[in-house]
């Protein structure tokens, strides 16, 4: 694909899109490592990933649902659930970390745009493949770490949802560039 057409069909594919067809590990690792080419201050390569598989992703969906059960002041037995069949109708879920460099010699925010360069650079490789993703931002990231050991300094930015899906016409249309670029001549 020409790199402007794949840039603009990346589109955040939901899981109740999903098909059944299982992403293959080979798929997976491509992924991976496209994601690893992130541009990054320092070469601190802050990026990781968890990658949940089989019943360790169904596992996650219950945690995720016992953790808004926990802290819901308005429980909905339909966000409950939705939190629970996201991760059953995915077939891969990829956790984004990021590892602090422990001497924290560059500001955090480099290192989460180094890690966001890196999930774009996956999302892009993926949409390559056919393969849907999206990112979600729920709070629950915060907790990732009863779930899911992390290391010292390591922190979550989200939860990327992934699975094949059937064709079809999936509109975006952003705001033209001229509204956000202003030129200097
Ligand atoms: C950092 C980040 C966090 C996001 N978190 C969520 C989320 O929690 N829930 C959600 O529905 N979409 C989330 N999205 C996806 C956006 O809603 C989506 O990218 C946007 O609507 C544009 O659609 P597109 O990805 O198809 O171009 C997130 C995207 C980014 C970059």
């Amino acid at each position: 694909m020409k790199t402007l057409d794949l840039i603009k069909s990346r589109r955040s594919i939901m899981p109740n899109q999903y098909n059944d067809s299982v992403i293959e590990n080979n798929d997976i690792n491509l992924i991976l490592e496209a994601a690893n080419w992130a541009p990054t201050h320092k070469k601190t390569e802050p990026w990781r990933y968890k990658v949940l598989t089989n019943q360790t992703k169904d596992d996650f969906g219950k945690f995720l649902g016992k953790k808004y059960k926990e802290s819901s002041q308005k429980f909905s037995n339909f966000k409950y659930n939705h939190l629970i069949e996201k991760a059953k109708k995915s077939s891969v879920i990829i956790l984004i970390c990021m590892q602090r460099d422990l001497n924290e010699s560059i500001p955090e925010w480099e290192e989460i745009a180094s890690v966001s360069m890196s999930v774009q650079n996956m999302w892009l490789m993926a949409t390559d493949l056919k393969i849907g993703a999206y990112w979600s931002s729920t709070k629950f990231i915060n907790s990732i770490d009863e779930f899911i050991p992390l290391d010292k300094g390591e922190s979550c930015l989200g939860i990327f949802y992934m699975g094949k899906y059937d064709d079809q016409t999936l509109f975006r249309s952003p705001r033209p560039i001229d509204e956000k670029v202003k030129w200097f001549k």
